[in-house]
């Protein structure tokens, strides 16, 4: 290599692949899956639909969707380690770690070994995407000292995830609402969980180190952890009238706020705007519209004072939170609907893998440096 590579830090408009699974058009505000438009798949399909649409890359007929649904939900079980892990790990772990953990310990159960031939690693993808939420359900009922709930097989992927941490079946319109945020959550290009996947995998590693490395990637808070943080801030500020303080106060300390801002949007994130809506009609139909009139309100004041809009994490919040979901599920949702779209990444890459492999600008010293002895190093 002749000339110096340019420095980009935290590789911000550096291309590192290809993909033709989600185009997040930046500037646009503009989110397409395999050239459909969210705002259509949120409206038209479910998202066992969108999550065919990723592995398959292609949208099912009525029989390819009940044959892919029957699979998906045929993998709704764990192994009796797994099992005896949740309910022993500490009631006070945070889920993202039982996921964590949990999903790496599925990978000691694939009796396929390191067989990565593409038809099992299409099944271990769709296994991978049905026991996330069994994974989240169970933790969430084995910290409250309750039974685990049998599996059923006749509840959506969404209706299934309610069923399995309230212990009773959902109605249609929270399972609509769960469903219509797994869409938007689904895949969104090379996020930083996406990015981790695909370089735990294309070291030729293995599925479940992909997902791993995804999920405990996705916990941060700049990522999927932002939308627990926004629930936080807001019982932080407790009421409308205290908003603009608490903005100014984290302006002029440069504090981040939680669901404001996104790397690679610049205009309104395209997934908010249906997110709010559900959100608006949640908190309306409950009597209590305080945080969602925090929220517009922040948001008001960020569009002002920084040009900065509201991305996912923003609503996606409210909206878990008006469904009764506990805060600290919020991340572990993100992570059951974003496996759709990692695995279907991991699938890609492997189709055509290369190592990732970037440099680093050095600022160390650039000449050797004597060694003292340890003795009389100071
Ligand atoms: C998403 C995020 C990490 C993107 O970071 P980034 O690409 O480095 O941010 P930008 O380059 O757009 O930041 C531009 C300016 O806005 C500020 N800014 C960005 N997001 C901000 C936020 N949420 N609150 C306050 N200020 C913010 C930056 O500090 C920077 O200010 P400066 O020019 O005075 O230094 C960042 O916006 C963030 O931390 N948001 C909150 C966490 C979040 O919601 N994450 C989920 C993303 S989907």
């Amino acid at each position: 290599m002749s000339e110096k590579p340019e420095y980009s830090k935290g590789l911000a408009g550096v291309i590192a692949n290809e993909s033709c699974l989600s185009d997040v058009m930046g500037q646009e505000g503009i989110l397409r899956y395999l050239g459909y438009n969210i705002q259509d798949l949120v409206e038209k399909c479910s998202f066992e639909e969108v999550l065919y649409l990723l592995h398959r890359r292609k949208l099912p007929t009525q029989s390819q969707l009940e044959t892919f649904t029957k699979a998906l939900r045929a993998h709704r079980h764990l192994p009796q380690g797994v099992i005896d892990f949740i309910q022993s790990a500490p009631k006070d772990a945070a889920p993202m770690d039982v996921l964590r953990t949990g999903v790496s310990m599925l990978g000691l159960y694939d009796t396929r070994g390191e067989d990565q031939n593409r038809e099992i690693n299409e099944d271990r993808a769709i296994a991978i995407c049905a026991t996330t939420p069994l994974i989240v359900a169970h933790f969430h009922r084995a910290r409250q000292g309750l039974d685990l709930m049998p599996v059923r097989d006749d509840l959506s992927e969404a209706g299934h995830f309610l069923y399995l941490i309230n212990g009773a079946a959902p109605g249609a319109e929270a399972t609509r609402t769960l469903d219509a945020a797994y869409i938007l959550h689904a895949d969104h290009g090379m996020n930083a969980s996406t990015f981790s996947a695909r370089v735990t995998v294309a070291t030729l590693s293995d599925m479940y180190s992909a997902i791993t490395s995804a999920i405990g990637t996705l916990k941060g808070p700049l990522h999927g952890g932002a939308n627990e943080g926004v629930i936080h801030m807001l019982q932080e500020i407790g009421s409308l009238d205290k908003v603009d303080a608490y903005v100014e106060d984290c302006l002029a300390k440069k504090k981040k706020i939680m669901g404001i801002g996104h790397r690679v949007y610049r205009v309104l994130d395209p997934r908010a705007p249906y997110l709010r809506k559900m959100a608006a009609k949640l908190t309306e139909e409950l009597g209590e519209s305080k945080w969602l009139d925090m929220s517009e309100r922040i948001a008001e004041l960020m569009r002002e004072r920084k040009g900065l809009n509201a991305n996912v994490d923003f609503y996606s919040a409210t909206v878990y939170y008006s469904l009764g979901i506990p805060t600290d599920l919020f991340t572990p949702i993100f992570a059951i609907s974003r496996a759709a779209g990692w695995t279907a990444q991991v699938l890609e890459q492997l189709d055509d893998n290369r190592l990732y492999r970037p440099l680093t600008l050095y600022t160390g010293p650039t000449e050797d440096q004597p060694i003292t002895p340890i003795a009389e190093r100071g």
